[in-house]
């Protein structure tokens, strides 16, 4: 099984396991996970081959969004990552199109139609993510009646995939506290409202014209809800990219990767290789190697990461090698992914012909960014409701931004309704603006001078949103502009007559693992070193011996752990101790635990020609079939898509848009020239008898929950 059955960070509790069936064969599944996380735990990775071209078939999105991981429930299809399993449920690939379900001649379908369900409330919140739930905890206190719905089996978004500690404000936003233990928090305060209701796997279909909001709940029950006030918390879709290979089972979004790892505690891979220097993709890296996952590389385009440098220096220290200027040229296999090629790229971000490796993988994480679910928001306003937007849906940011912007739309919401909220204060919009920053200037890192007693070194010197080691100190010996939480925090040796007593809470909460401890107390000459990791205990024990680096991950020396500790007030952050020579224990900054052989390059590179880039995932239409309609001069969308079938596929041209568009931007054709599409009305799939309010052969009634 390819289960994950220890991990730093996530409990790793026994489940119920469930038989079910896949191609004919019994396999066992734990309770309450969805049919792809079932088949990857089971090491299915192939979903069925596509009608078109016979292309295998996996997973891209794990979230509803491409369409790509369909499979026959019970002869139904339906997408696997968003239908949970059920005992004895019969699961088959779809091989070419699926045949539609019989209905027998003498089944009376007009005796099982029932009115469709409609519902006032006074405010529906589409997401329960960051944003819904923090939005619906400032409706909640104010006895605002809402209705949050969310496609997932489970509230919290994304927050539930989050292992680390946030940035962000301690104040504001929970920050220096575990992405997963936020989420658990957020809904525990929406729980305890009465004037919240949660329905769950209820997905927003549709916001129509008469200012209703289908809802379809568990694929089966549909109800159209209209609301006085329509809160869009719908979060964010994977950017894709086009790239020879780019659709072969392997290659998936960050987002997926960690829907499989922490969501559901699968192993989805021995071995992967990112791409994307975000925050996205270098986190997704680190939940790897958390979950015990090798992780080849990460190739980034821009000459240098975009994410917070914290997360790439914690990646780079613990053995991941990160290629900038670099781009992927193609993933390699027939059935599924078995190396990647990337090459560097000059100053127009062409690659360099003769710079090309290929690495052995079997698994490529695309984190190239995200796009605003935006639709429904752009929709109500379209058709005059009063909508509000929170979180990715209205700009991406962080998830400490979102949970603060939701706060925000809570209150706007309930003004709007006429409650009094008082004045929300510049301050708030304030910080709503710093949070949702990018990461500004990079200094050069300083070491203190001091070599004697015991001081925290502060290894973060980039500016960013961060402050949870200004409250720990006891001494209050780190500050930071409390006017500007981007500004760097300083260390003082001592106040009202205190010094730095050595506690290392400043080293456990750090959210980039960016602060250690020197202690020069016991021997001047080889100081003790306090290095965070958040890796199992077992991971080191005293007297191993270790590569220490410094903060961007370059060797130092070899060094003898001394002691390592884990105690409950560091939140599952290990403290290891070594014993350094003192002519560069401060600049240690990390351990590397990968061996360097997990990122040695294959002996040669593997080439793939571009015809195999596929734009258009759904109907499988290429690159070079779009582009020979370009320099034909169509500047229609609608055309190419009635030429090509493109964006005519079941993920409503989610997936392939703004591909196309990329397409038009290299053939030089300016946006202004391009005729988009309209957008396609239904977010999902969805059998057309649920309009006509079939009533569900189970007899399913889900929703409430
Ligand atoms: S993988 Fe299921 S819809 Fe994208």
């Amino acid at each position: 099984m390819f289960r994950i059955d220890r991990h730093p960070i996530l409990p790793t509790p026994s489940h119920t396991e469930i038989p079910f069936f896949w191609e004919g064969r019994t396999l066992m599944a734990r309770e309450g996970e969805t049919i792809s996380s079932a088949l990857f735990a089971n090491g299915v990775r192939i979903f069925g081959h596509h009608p078109k071209d016979g292309a295998a078939q996996g997973i891209f999105c794990a979230n509803g969004q491409c369409s790509q991981c369909l499979v026959l429930a019970d002869g139904i299809p339906v997408k696997a990552c968003l239908e949970l399993i059920r005992p004895g449920l019969r699961v088959e690939p779809v091989e070419g199109l699926p045949v539609l379900p019989r209905v027998d001649a003498a089944d009376d379908l007009s005796a099982r139609l029932k009115d469709i369900e409609e519902v006032r409330v006074p405010v529906l919140i589409i997401g329960g993510g960051p944003a819904g739930l923090s939005a619906a905890i400032e409706l909640g206190k104010r006895g605002v009646e809402a209705l949050i719905i969310d496609d997932k089996h489970r509230l919290g978004g994304k927050l539930v995939l989050q292992t680390h500690r946030f940035f962000g404000s301690i104040e504001a936003v929970y920050a220096g506290t575990r992405g997963i233990d936020i989420a658990t928090r957020l809904e525990k305060d929406v729980r305890s409202s009465p004037s919240l209701r949660i329905w769950l796997q209820a997905a927003a279909l549709a916001v129509f014209s008469d200012r209703k909001v289908g809802v379809l709940i568990e694929g089966r029950r549909y109800v159209l809800v209209s609301p006085e006030v329509l809160l869009v918390a719908a979060g964010a879709r994977e950017k894709n990219l086009a790239f020879p290979g780019n659709t072969l089972p392997g290659v998936y979004g960050a987002g997926a990767f960690q829907t499989l790892v922490n969501r559901d505690l699968v192993k989805p891979t021995g071995r992967l290789f990112i791409v994307g220097g975000g925050n996205v993709g270098l986190i997704a890296g680190y939940h790897a190697l958390q979950a015990g996952i090798a992780v080849s590389g990460l190739v980034e385009v821009m000459p240098e990461c975009g994410g917070y440098k914290v997360h790439r220096d914690k990646l780079a220290r613990l053995g991941v090698p990160i290629f900038t200027s670099h781009t992927v040229l193609s993933a390699n296999g027939t059935e599924r992914v078995e190396s990647v090629t990337v090459a560097r790229v000059d100053e127009h971000f062409r690659p360099v012909p003769g710079t090309e490796k290929s690495f052995a993988c079997d698994t490529l994480l695309i984190a190239v960014g995200l796009d605003p679910v935006s639709e429904f928001y752009e929709k109500a306003r379209e058709f005059g409701m009063t909508a509000f937007a929170a979180g990715d849906a209205e700009e991406i940011a962080e998830a400490s931004a979102a949970i603060f912007s939701g706060k925000i739309r809570g209150l706007e919401v309930a003004r709007s309704l006429g409650h009094d909220v008082g004045g929300i204060s510049e301050e708030w919009y304030r910080t709503a603006e710093i949070l949702k920053s990018k990461p500004g200037k990079t200094l050069p890192e300083t070491v203190p001078e001091d070599e004697s007693g015991v001081f925290p070194v502060l290894h973060c010197n980039q500016e960013i949103p961060c402050d949870p080691c200004t409250a720990v100190c006891p001494n209050n010996l780190i500050e930071i502009d409390r006017t500007d939480i981007r500004m760097l925090p300083a260390f003082f040796s001592s106040r009202d007559g205190k010094g730095c007593t050595g506690c290392e809470r400043c080293v456990a909460i750090c959210p980039g693992l960016a602060i250690t401890m020197v202690d020069f107390r016991k021997d001047p000459e080889f100081p003790t070193v306090a290095i965070p990791l958040e890796f199992p205990k077992e991971t080191l024990r005293a007297g191993d011996s270790v590569v220490v680096e410094d903060t961007e991950g370059q060797a130092l020396g070899r060094v003898e752990v001394a002691a390592v500790k884990a105690i409950k007030a560091n939140d599952r952050t290990v403290i290891v101790k070594v014993r350094a020579p003192r002519e560069y224990a401060k600049k240690i900054a990390g351990l590397r635990l990968q061996p360097e052989r997990e990122s040695d390059p294959l002996e040669r590179y593997v080439e793939r020609t571009e015809d195999d880039t596929i734009i258009c995932r759904c109907e499988r239409v290429t690159a070079g079939e779009i582009r020979k309609l370009i320099r034909e001069g169509l500047r229609d969308i609608n055309e190419i898509k009635a030429l090509t079938r493109t964006s005519m596929g079941s993920c409503g041209a989610k997936t392939c848009t703004p591909l196309v568009h990329r397409l038009f931007r290299e053939e030089g054709v300016p946006e202004s020239e391009i005729v988009d599409q309209p957008k396609r009305p239904l977010f999902l799939e969805v059998p057309l008898g649920v309009f006509a309010g079939l009533a569900d052969e189970k007899g399913k009634e889900g929703g409430e929950a």
